[in-house]
């Protein structure tokens, strides 16, 4: 006999987790099924943000920049450190407790809000009586059965065509979270939003770091003059950084890595490294899903084929996150994963793509909300532009953080904020303002009345948002 539910969620990622408990919320009896497992092989829910993603990385990231300050950043402080060592061992135990403490804290809230939780793979059997009956397989099966149902199953790493991930040598982010001693050398290919942050973890811990990129530019679709500010900042710290090329070949032992590839010139050159991070984007993981089932239509990318609502092709199945279009986000998946709930009680909510921030957790840091000046450029719209300079930000003086800037961008017309770019210092958490502005339809004008706390790093959005109409106060 099916167990019965009024929502089941398959995927416990932020999408899934949030969709989970904004169902239950509003009086769905809700189930959720997930089937990643922790090293024992109990549940581990949390997806790719928990276990491989958002929180591992930024715990090394977190641990890297440390060993980095003590190292270099301290002696400007005058204090002085001798006999400075790293050990990986306890800094990847410490990355493991972090992400246990995130996988009971969503078993909890799971408990909290009387969801449901299965330990297994989810697929569809069948779609009978307006209900869709769901197994669940791996630990004990069970059959689960549902009005609607939230798919919610993510993303996997792409791997380069000839070069499988052995998460030895050729490692995704799963594997990069994991190196357990510093490699001497680390070769990235793709200098994406993984490829940077995982190289400079490793960088600042003492390797020497190549990365492959084969667009001419750097981050392409951040603001080209972030992006150049950003590059000028990596190249100091010693990232190697190579636009413009081709991998041509990859062989891999236990012993490392050997690349042939052409250069932006197109002469053949060379890499060997001890380990080698591919990140050249992530695929929609529909594995196991068994969508032909139900016949549940997928793009030509294996994407779920959504609407703006995240309805599929069939009625009562949603889909959100990774799996479907649009920015692979963990916060972009939780709002969806929200939004479709609320839409399942009957409520009308929005999600704007325009309005979802971004972040790099590089150092300097980079975080971006709405458009670039190259895509207004290219929809002929015009804008005026504020910019202000860490340098003259009495704040990042003080912490001696002064490299980066802040950008405000504006209709010309209208004054109404269409972008912020900010490359520097917590740049993480200064763009939430500048969401919010946009949020509310802000002028540059409203951001720059308004009063913000004197010594902080915010004061640099006010002034870049002065600096529209010329008129910054402190440069
Ligand atoms: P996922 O998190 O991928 O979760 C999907 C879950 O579904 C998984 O647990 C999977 O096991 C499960 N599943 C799949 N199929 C089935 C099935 N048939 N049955 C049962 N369970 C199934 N985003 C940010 O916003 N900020 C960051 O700082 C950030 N850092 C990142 C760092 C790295 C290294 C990586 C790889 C990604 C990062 N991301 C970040 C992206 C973010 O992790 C994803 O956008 C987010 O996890 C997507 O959430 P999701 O719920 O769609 O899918
Ligand atoms: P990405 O899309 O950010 O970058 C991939 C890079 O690889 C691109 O610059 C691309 O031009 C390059 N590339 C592709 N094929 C190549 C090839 N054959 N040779 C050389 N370069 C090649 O993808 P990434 O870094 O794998 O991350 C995947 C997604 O995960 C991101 O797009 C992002 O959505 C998410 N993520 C978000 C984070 C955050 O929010 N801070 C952190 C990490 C990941």
């Amino acid at each position: 006999m099916a167990q019965e539910f009024d929502v089941v969620v398959i995927g416990s990622g932020p999408g899934g987790q949030i969709a989970a408990i904004r169902a239950a919320q509003l009086g769905f009896n809700t189930a959720c099924i997930d089937e990643w497992k922790n090293e024992k092989g109990g549940p581990a829910p949390g997806g790719t943000c928990t276990n491989v993603g958002c929180i591992p990385s930024k715990a090394l990231l977190q641990s890297s920049e440390h060993f980095e300050h003590a190292g270099h950043g301290f002696a400007d402080h005058g204090i002085g450190v001798s006999g400075l060592t790293i050990d990986v061992t306890k800094m990847l135990a410490r990355k493991a407790a972090v992400v246990k403490q995130n996988n009971d804290g969503i078993l909890y809230l799971y408990r909290k809000n009387k969801i449901t939780f299965f330990h297994g793979r989810g697929s569809f059997v069948k779609a009978e009586g307006g209900k869709y009956e769901i197994a669940v397989a791996g630990g004990k099966p069970d059959t689960l059965s549902a009005k609607h149902v939230i798919v919610a199953t993510g993303s996997n790493a792409r791997a380069l065509p000839g070069a499988p991930f052995d998460e030895s040598t050729i490692l995704s982010n799963d594997g990069a979270l994991r190196i357990g001693a510093v490699p001497k050398t680390l070769g990235v290919i793709g200098s994406g939003v993984i490829g940077l942050e995982m190289g400079s973890v490793w960088r600042r811990l003492g390797a020497d770091v190549t990365v492959l990129e084969a667009l001419q530019t750097l981050l392409g679709a951040v603001d080209e003059q972030v992006a150049k500010e950003a590059l000028k900042a990596f190249t100091k710290q010693g990232l190697k950084i190579k636009l413009g090329v081709k991998i041509n070949e990859v062989k891999a032992s236990a012993a490392g890595a050997s690349l042939a590839y052409s250069d932006a010139a197109g002469k053949a050159q060379t890499l060997d490294v001890e380990k080698l991070i591919v990140s050249i984007g992530r695929l929609p993981n529909t594995i196991g899903l068994n969508a032909e089932a139900v016949g549940l239509t997928l793009d030509e990318r294996g994407f779920i084929t959504v609407d703006s609502d995240c309805k599929t092709s069939l009625p009562n199945v949603w889909a959100v996150g990774d799996v479907v279009r649009g920015p692979m986000l963990a916060h972009k998946a939780e709002e969806e994963g929200s939004a479709v709930a609320e839409r399942i009680a009957g409520q009308h909510p929005h999600v704007d793509f325009n309005t979802v921030p971004w972040v790099i957790y590089t150092s300097p840091e980079i975080a971006w909300v709405g458009q670039t000046e190259q895509q207004l450029k290219a929809a002929a719209r015009g804008y005026k532009v504020g910019t202000f300079p860490f340098m003259a930000n009495g704040r990042a003086r003080a912490m001696g953080d002064t490299t980066g800037l802040v950008k405000v961008i504006a209709d010309d017309k209208t004054d109404e904020v269409l972008g912020v770019h900010i490359v520097g210092p917590m740049a993480s958490e200064l763009i939430a303002e500048a969401a919010m502005a946009m949020e509310f339809k802000a002028s540059s004008e409203d951001i720059g009345r308004i009063c913000h706390a004197h010594p902080t790093l915010s004061e640099a959005i006010k002034e870049a948002a002065l600096a529209v109409e010329k008129r910054a106060l402190n440069f």
